[in-house]
């Protein structure tokens, strides 16, 4: 995580929405309306095929299968990253009273007054603490949402400072609940690489010691949900993101596929695991990292838990040769991932533009 930035960077008043919404309920202050373009289509009717159903892998089948059924998941896994770059995974072996816990005490430190949730601020410019990150200048709208984010590992990311001290066992839990979903993303990375017929432990000899950062983010309701974003469209900047979502909480997320947002309807339990920008570079855009959003609902909150998954800062990426040949041209530079890291943090959240850094711009790409 980059240090805190020398000269203070002016992102004008940022209202805290929870609070908003509770003072003022019905009032969208002008930063947070969307300009005509941008603001969101609202249905959750799932759309006719091919855009129905994100797929759903069954982790258990790749841990403990047999032969035929673990061929058949690694198979299943490995279209939909091609197709979807988005699955929900079931059985996921992450304990479910964990899921529970960290789903609840997230919940309790949102609802924590102001004040003390202050006392971890996201300075601006940075991706840690309390606040609305991606935020860099005084004319940018905002989203309909507080964040709440820590770095976990290596140990060098994390400042101590913005682990809460309320709710109690929050920072266990985070810990412990962090340390879950890391062995559930080096084994997913594992059955990424047997389906595109690599190494199973390459990502994982090449990641180093993996980065890991984790966001909760809280979207409570808004009486006009309809001009607002809860979370502009972006693709993550990691390897793997995972996405818990709160218990009995409303559609939000969407995903852009073939150009249609695409409204993702939660599975009880179930994680939401996407490809980020890492893996796309690797793969040469075999795989992508899907664009994705959050929008606000009328009348319900919402809640997620996010996990970025990356390499170590300090390894070099590029397309690996496996990807590239006559027919498939390489399409990204080679670079250093904790600068690109940099790059992702200090810029807004704009689609898929933050991946401009890697390209390499051909007549035919834009
Ligand atoms: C994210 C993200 C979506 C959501 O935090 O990167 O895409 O539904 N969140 O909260
Ligand atoms: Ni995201």
């Amino acid at each position: 995580m980059p240090p805190v930035p020398i000269t203070p960077i002016r992102v004008g008043h940022i209202d805290d929405v929870q609070e908003l919404r509770k003072t003022k309920p019905r009032t969208i202050p002008q930063r947070f309306v969307r300009d005509m373009p941008e603001r969101p289509t609202l249905t959750t009717t799932p759309l006719p095929p091919p855009h129905s159903h994100m797929p759903i892998i069954d982790f258990s089948k790749l841990s403990r299968g047999n032969k035929e059924e673990v061929l058949t998941e690694i198979f299943n896994l490995a279209t939909a990253c091609e197709d979807w770059g988005f699955f929900q995974v079931i059985n996921h072996e992450v304990d479910l009273n964990l899921l529970h816990s960290i789903e609840n005490l997230s919940r309790e430190f949102f609802m924590l007054p102001l004040e003390e949730k202050q006392k971890y601020p996201m300075v601006p410019g940075t991706v840690q603490g309390y606040g609305q990150a991606f935020v860099f200048s005084e004319d940018q709208k905002l989203d309909w949402c507080n964040m709440f984010a820590l770095g976990i590992e290596p140990q060098y990311v994390r400042n101590p400072n913005l682990w809460p001290k309320r709710p109690e066992r929050f920072s266990e839990t985070v810990e412990e609940y962090s340390g879950e979903i890391r062995k559930l993303c080096y084994n997913l990375l594992t059955y990424i690489a047997l389906g595109l017929g690599l190494k199973g432990d390459v990502f994982e000899k090449m990641f180093g010691l993996s980065v890991q950062a984790i966001r909760m983010n809280y979207y409570p309701p808004c009486s006009r949900p309809d001009l607002v974003l809860g979370l502009s469209p972006h693709s993550d900047g990691s390897a793997l993101t995972v996405l818990q979502q709160a218990k009995g909480g409303p559609v939000g997320l969407q995903i852009l596929k073939d150009n249609t947002w695409v409204p993702i309807h939660p599975i009880p339990n179930a994680l939401v695991i996407n490809i980020g920008d890492t893996i796309e570079v690797l793969t040469n855009g075999k795989y992508r990292s899907v664009e994705h959003r959050a929008v606000a609902h009328e009348e319900k909150d919402r809640l997620s838990i996010v996990t970025f998954f990356a390499p170590s800062y300090d390894v070099e990426l590029g397309p690996m040769q496996e990807f590239v040949d006559e027919n498939h041209p390489c399409k990204f530079r080679r670079y250093n991932h904790g600068e690109y890291s940099k790059h992702y943090v200090t810029n807004k959240l704009q689609g898929k533009k933050t991946l401009d850094f890697a390209k390499i711009q051909t007549k035919n790409t834009n």
